[in-house]
């Protein structure tokens, strides 16, 4: 027989400053994920913002500005399910629940708490130590099999690995222990300026950090003045970090392996194989910018897609939440 449709789910920050890692490592296998899941789930974690200093308003915008920036990569609402993390309110509840089986020591081993917080331990907020126990329940309620994500998250997804079985064996088979899903290249997108940092609006460069919002200009500036690497082989190596992150980044675009890109610029020097990234990032996110601003301004619209799909997702949600209650010994 062959296998079962997955259910995918993953979830996205909302900032009108999604940048070229994100596009890499994650929204474009959303997009591929769609006609596979059965459901495929994307979801806007407007929750997980509060960890941070927030403006609530702000939030509100910014989550429009996500949901406008995915339906334009090409997020179909006829064909997955996408909506806003706090219209389900299953997710909050699952959070509490899950902490039963989740223990201080799993969430003090978290490495992007630990480099988010640096040395201010004592003024984070409770909700970013949480933040991983959320992000459990947010895959975890629905039961999926896949969580395409990029490498960055790889920590997360093992603890919710573990949060379900630990789960499943404390109360019962229950929860599905879900796989995590990494591209094979471009799963660490790096800033252009600082190759060995990964490209981030937190933590990047302003000039090595191309947002999906970029325009072409912009795009041409950074990738242009990308920093390369001593030698002139446009070749993938440990030991070139820079010419390898556009290698890939180029890779992607054309929609081939690192081989051809190496393959087709053997021989040609860092400008024009540059040149030849900044083509192909322009192409890759231009369509994006343009859709982007025919959706954005209608936001009785988007509000619309992402309560019905709220009320989809809410459905799926409640069942999970109702059979985790009952193993739990609470009420109906
Ligand atoms: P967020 O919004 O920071 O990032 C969204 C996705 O982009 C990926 N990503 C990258 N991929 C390649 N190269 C990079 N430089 C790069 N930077 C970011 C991230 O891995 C992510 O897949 N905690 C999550 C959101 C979340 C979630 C979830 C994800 C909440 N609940 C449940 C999956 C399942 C986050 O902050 O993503």
């Amino acid at each position: 027989m062959a296998d079962p449709r997955p259910i995918i789910f993953s979830g996205i920050q909302p900032t009108g400053r999604k940048h070229l890692g994100n596009f890499i490592g994650a929204i474009r296998q959303y997009v591929e994920g769609q006609d596979r899941g059965d459901p495929a789930l994307y979801c806007v974690v407007d929750l997980h913002s509060i960890s941070v200093p927030y403006d609530p308003a702000d939030l509100r915008e910014r989550v429009l500005d996500t949901a406008a920036i995915l339906l334009a990569a090409g997020l179909d609402p006829e064909r997955c399910i996408f909506f806003r993390q706090s219209d389900v309110r299953e997710h909050t509840e699952l959070t509490w629940l899950l902490s039963a089986v989740t223990s201080h020591g799993d969430l003090d081993r978290m490495t992007q708490f630990k480099e988010k917080v640096g040395k201010a331990r004592e003024l984070a907020s409770a909700a970013l130590f949480y933040y991983p126990v959320l992000m459990a329940a947010d895959v975890l309620a629905y039961r999926a099999t896949e969580v395409p994500v990029g490498d960055d998250q790889r920590q997360h997804v093992e603890l919710m690995r573990e949060i379900a079985r630990r789960f499943n064996a404390r109360f019962g088979e229950t929860l599905v222990v879900p796989e995590l899903v990494v591209p094979e290249v471009g799963a660490r997108i790096m800033d252009l300026q600082e190759p060995e940092t990964k490209m981030s609006t937190t933590g990047g460069t302003e000039q090595g950090t191309v947002l999906v919002l970029d325009d072409e200009k912009a795009i041409r500036k950074k990738v242009g003045s990308a920093v390369t690497d001593s030698g002139h082989e446009v070749r993938a190596a440990a030991d070139k970090p820079g010419v390898t992150n556009l290698i890939d980044i180029l890779a992607v675009a054309r929609g081939t392996g690192r081989a051809e890109v190496e393959a087709d610029f053997d021989g040609v020097g860092y400008g024009d194989f540059k040149r030849a990234v900044a083509d192909g990032v322009v192409e890759l996110l231009g369509p994006v910018r343009e859709r982007y601003e025919e959706l954005r301004p209608d936001e009785a619209a988007l509000e619309a897609t992402l309560a019905a799909g709220a009320e989809k997702a809410r459905a799926i949600a409640a069942l999970t939440i109702a059979e985790v209650r009952a193993r739990m010994g609470f009420g109906c």
